[in-house]
């Protein structure tokens, strides 16, 4: 079984949560396409989605299912995305696709949060995955330095803008054993947007795709 594979069983999984009417939110990257494909064969179901990039809403408006945008809607029962590094407690590092501030927005927005991934995402202690960092173009100089500080060692995504115009600092070298901390601490980095960890408000379901089947937790 390819990793492609058990990420394809994991987003077909996350199916089964998908509530009856209503507005879903919708990640980004390879498992979250693989869940919006998995969306289309039900989509009747749905009122529509509202979507964490502008990849995701192209995708989502071919399969002919209607994006909605956040405002218009308020507080969303479901929200589905995949994960570059997850614990079993559902803390998650996210952002390898650049998308981590929408997703970060729209997971804060709904009641349920329902991670898919396959098994190798699945780490004890969270930053072998380089940590995504949100930052605003000028502060950028000034972010690394404070990032520096703290231990890591930031590396400017090259040729890479985000869907709100900003730039990516790919964060190596942590360790990071308190992530409720370490999010709030670099948030409070001024001119940082957000960063990759998904800890205040992890996944409360992690669906995991492995060769045995799809492992769930809790
Ligand atoms: C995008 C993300 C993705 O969820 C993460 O990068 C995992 O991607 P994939 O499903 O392609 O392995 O956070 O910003």
């Amino acid at each position: 079984m390819t990793q492609d594979d058990m990420k394809k069983a994991a987003a077909e999984a996350a199916l089964e949560f998908v509530p009856r009417g209503g507005v879903i939110g919708v990640g980004t990257g390879s498992t979250a396409n693989h869940f919006i494909d998995c969306l289309a064969t039900v989509k009747g179901r749905l009122d529509g989605a509202v979507a964490s990039s502008v990849a995701t809403a192209e995708r989502l408006k071919r399969h002919g299912i209607p994006v909605m945008d956040l405002n218009e809607v308020g507080a969303l029962a479901l929200y589905v995305d995949g994960a570059d590094e997850a614990t079993p407690h559902r803390a998650l590092i996210k952002g390898g696709g650049g998308a981590l501030t929408r997703e970060k927005i729209v997971a804060a927005a709904s009641r349920s949060f329902v991670c898919i991934a396959d098994e190798g995402k699945l780490v004890d202690v969270l930053g072998r995955f380089p940590l995504p960092i949100e930052v605003i173009p000028m502060a950028r100089g000034f972010v690394a330095r404070e990032i520096v500080a703290l231990g890591g060692e930031p590396v400017l995504r090259q040729g890479f803008q985000t869907d709100n115009g900003n730039i990516i600092l790919d964060v190596h070298g942590l360790k990071i054993l308190d992530p409720v901390a370490l999010e709030e601490r670099l948030n409070n980095i001024t001119g940082v947007v957000t960063n990759g960890l998904f800890a205040r408000r992890g996944a409360d379901i992690l669906l995991l795709g492995t060769p045995q089947g799809v492992r769930r937790l809790p």
